[in-house]
């Protein structure tokens, strides 16, 4: 017997991966059903090859008998849907920042911390990471192990996908409105995104970090280890899809190329293309639509006592987003509810 599973945001660009994901990985679903803002009602998603799906209205939309809730409708709609729908029996899987540090809400990237589902039953809420996160703790979850890190300074590169269908947008209209001469008009960046980088994602915090910087710090620390220190830069980069981070990280313990390669290696979900010649590396352009994290540059850092730097790419929508929300839900299937 399958589940009846329900995907809010499902119109954005979280939403429609998430539903490219569950079909392609054929989940165990009997009934999928498509949920967005009352603007949305009526329209059609794309399920599968062959499937259309009429959008319903989350705010109206009973949950009941509804198993699983992969939500994505941003943190602020999360914040009151997530916990109705947990309360009417949905085990929901939440793609938003809202409940993610909450102690109760479990934080979970399947490769490094799926035991930490079970604790989904504390609020029936899991909380999938943010996407710069995730891809960053896939890869230093074995480098950890071989040599316990201590400090990680990451710098990241991140596409306009990560703030939604319009942001992509943005990116598009300015860069097309530049050749044609048209005044450059930020509408959600804070300044011109096309032919340029922005050193801010999400607003200033207090300490003069932003919200997304702070976001790697706390989040890795949940999810591998509160000893680990962070420091990021998190920068937006006028790239359609894909994440990229250049990660420099000091360990307690000595570690070498080869070892870390090796265990990078052998850790589900990476692939190691490290190659010491032209193009002998993973860029943003080339990991769009694929599904592993991508580990590149590996090298000592001889400016510390053990140190080394990499070079981490990934498909933010894919896992770092729809695809860990869905692995999430395969686990909480297979684990906990059959
Ligand atoms: N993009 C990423 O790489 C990424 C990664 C991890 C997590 N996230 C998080 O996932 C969330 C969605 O991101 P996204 O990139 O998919 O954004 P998006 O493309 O802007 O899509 C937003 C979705 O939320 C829906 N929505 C907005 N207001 C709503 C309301 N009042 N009630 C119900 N649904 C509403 C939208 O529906 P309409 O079309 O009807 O407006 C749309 O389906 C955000 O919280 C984001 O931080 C994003």
């Amino acid at each position: 017997m399958g589940y009846r599973v329900a995907i809010a945001g499902a119109t954005g660009a979280v939403g429609r991966e998430i539903l490219t994901t569950l079909a392609e990985r054929a989940f165990p679903a009997d009934d999928v059903v498509a949920l967005a803002s009352e603007r949305s009602a009526g329209v059609s998603v794309s399920f599968g090859e062959d499937d259309d799906l009429k959008v319903q209205d989350l705010s109206t939309f009973d949950f009941k008998g509804t198993d699983i809730l992969l939500s994505s409708p941003g943190a602020k709609v999360s914040a009151e849907q997530s916990p109705r729908a947990a309360k009417a029996g949905a085990i929901v899987i939440d793609n938003t920042s809202h409940f993610r540090m909450d102690p109760d809400v479990p934080l979970v990237v399947p490769e490094v911390n799926p035991e930490d589902i079970a604790g989904y039953t504390r609020r029936n809420i899991i909380a999938n990471p943010n996407c710069s996160t995730i891809q960053m703790v896939l890869a230093l979850k074995p480098l950890h192990e071989l040599a316990r890190i201590k400090r990680v300074v990451v710098a990241t590169y991140q596409s306009v996908s990560g703030g939604g269908k319009d942001a992509m947008d943005e990116l598009f209209n300015q860069t097309r409105g530049i050749y044609v001469n048209e005044p450059v008009r930020p509408e959600l960046f804070t300044k011109q995104i096309a032919f340029n980088v922005i050193p801010q994602v999400d607003a200033f915090m207090e300490d003069g970090s932003t919200k997304e910087e702070w976001k790697m710090v706390v989040e890795t620390k949940k999810i591998l280890d509160p000893a680990i220190l962070v420091s990021a830069t998190c920068v937006r980069v006028p790239v359609f899809i894909g994440h990229a981070e250049a990660i420099n990280v000091e360990f307690e313990n000595p570690i070498d190329e080869a070892e870390a390669r090796e265990v990078l290696r052998n850790q589900p979900g990476i692939s190691v293309v490290d190659h010491r010649v032209d193009e002998g590396y993973v860029t943003p352009a080339e990991c769009a639509g694929e599904d592993h994290v991508y580990v590149s540059r590996i090298r000592c850092d001889p400016t510390v006592e053990n140190g080394l730097s990499l070079w981490v790419v990934s498909d933010n929508l894919r896992k770092g987003a729809a695809l860990n929300a869905v692995q999430i839900a395969e686990t909480l299937t297979s684990d906990y509810l059959n």
